[in-house]
């Protein structure tokens, strides 16, 4: 029934945009109501989390709605290259932004993952889903997520909160959607959470305190939900809940010091940070030497 009724609302609008467009009306924000989209990233959200019987509120609509087996996160698994890669569509190798400390060799520059300058941003000169969203007329949100305060052709997000703090509660990210949403200032809002990464990183992927942070996370999805529903917007809201990667618990005893081997005389530019993955860029003549150690 509410499958019915959704597709002949859609039709009407179909309908409407023609008539409008033969008439010349633009389009006004409004028009676009029926097509909510929030997304959702909970950084670092390991595939099987769910299975700990920790989160009801999310396995409750996994049940209800859909769910994808799995998905396979971009190379390197990295929190503001993945990241990017959801609202862009593209590989990392494409957007250009292989990691959050990164050195390129056409700029001759290292990236900082707080640098805003558009070289690095829009090499190939694509743009995140917000901003094609606005382009398009609708009016996006940005609530933390990376890349929020780049401008891209000159746009930023119509709204941003960036209000980054450990001790601001996660609820204030969801609170300010709801809000947008409710009172028709946007079609679509990428909602971005540090968590359950930070607490990985911190104490591992299987310790007490992943589990109660996998609590908090279920939390603040069942909160949002709140909200929405407090605002009717429950059944009009598209709601994508993902991630950027997972974790896994490492022995130290199998770990290496890159920088035992690697020296500036034959690699001037190397990352290390807590990636993954190591870059390196040996000087000119240097290649062969990589082997060698
Ligand atoms: C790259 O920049 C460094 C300083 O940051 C400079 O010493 C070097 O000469 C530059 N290399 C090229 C190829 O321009
Ligand atoms: C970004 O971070 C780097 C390294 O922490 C720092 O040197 C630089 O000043 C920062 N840039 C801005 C614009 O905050
Ligand atoms: C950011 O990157 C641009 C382009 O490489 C560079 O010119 C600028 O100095 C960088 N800013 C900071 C604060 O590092
Ligand atoms: C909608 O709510 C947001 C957040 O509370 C507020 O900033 C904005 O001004 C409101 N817009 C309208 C049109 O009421
Ligand atoms: C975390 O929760 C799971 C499932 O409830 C449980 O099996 C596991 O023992 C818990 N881990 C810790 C460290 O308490
Ligand atoms: C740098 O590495 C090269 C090759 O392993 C070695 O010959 C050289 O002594 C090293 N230099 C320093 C300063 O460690
Ligand atoms: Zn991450």
């Amino acid at each position: 029934m509410t499958m019915l009724f959704t597709l002949s609302k859609l039709d009407l609008r179909r309908l409407l945009c023609l008539l409008l467009m033969v008439t010349g009306v633009k389009l006004t924000r409004n028009t676009y109501r029926e097509e909510l989209l929030l997304l959702v990233s909970f950084d670092g959200f390991r595939w099987d989390y769910l299975e700990r019987d920790l989160t009801p509120t999310l396995n409750d609509l996994a049940k209800h709605g859909s769910r994808g087996g799995y998905i396979i996160n971009p190379f390197a698994t990295k929190t503001l290259p993945s990241h990017f890669t959801t609202v862009t569509g593209l590989y990392e190798e494409s957007h250009g932004l292989v990691g959050t400390k990164m050195y390129d060799p056409v700029l001759n520059e290292t990236f900082h993952r707080n640098n805003t300058s558009i070289e690095w941003w829009s090499q190939t000169g694509q743009e995140p889903i917000w901003i094609t969203n606005q382009r398009q007329g609708g009016s996006s949100a940005v609530i933390e997520y990376p890349g929020m305060d780049v401008s891209f052709g000159g746009m930023r997000p119509d709204y941003e909160y960036s209000h980054f703090s450990y001790s601001v509660p996660f609820d204030k990210r969801s609170d300010f959607a709801v809000s947008l949403l409710a009172n028709g200032s946007i079609n679509f809002a990428a909602i971005y959470f540090h968590e359950p990464d930070l607490t990985g990183h911190q104490h591992g992927p299987d310790s007490f305190e992943m589990n109660d942070t996998l609590k908090l996370c279920d939390n603040t999805v069942k909160h949002l939900m709140k909200e929405l529903k407090k605002v009717n917007l429950l059944h009009e809201v598209n709601i994508i809940f993902t991630s950027d990667h997972g974790m896994i618990s490492v022995d130290k005893s199998r770990t290496i010091y890159a920088e035992n081997y690697l020296n500036d005389t034959i690699y001037p530019h190397f990352t290390t940070e807590d990636n993954p993955v190591l870059s390196i860029w040996p000087r000119k003549g240097k290649f062969g030497t990589i082997y060698c150690h």
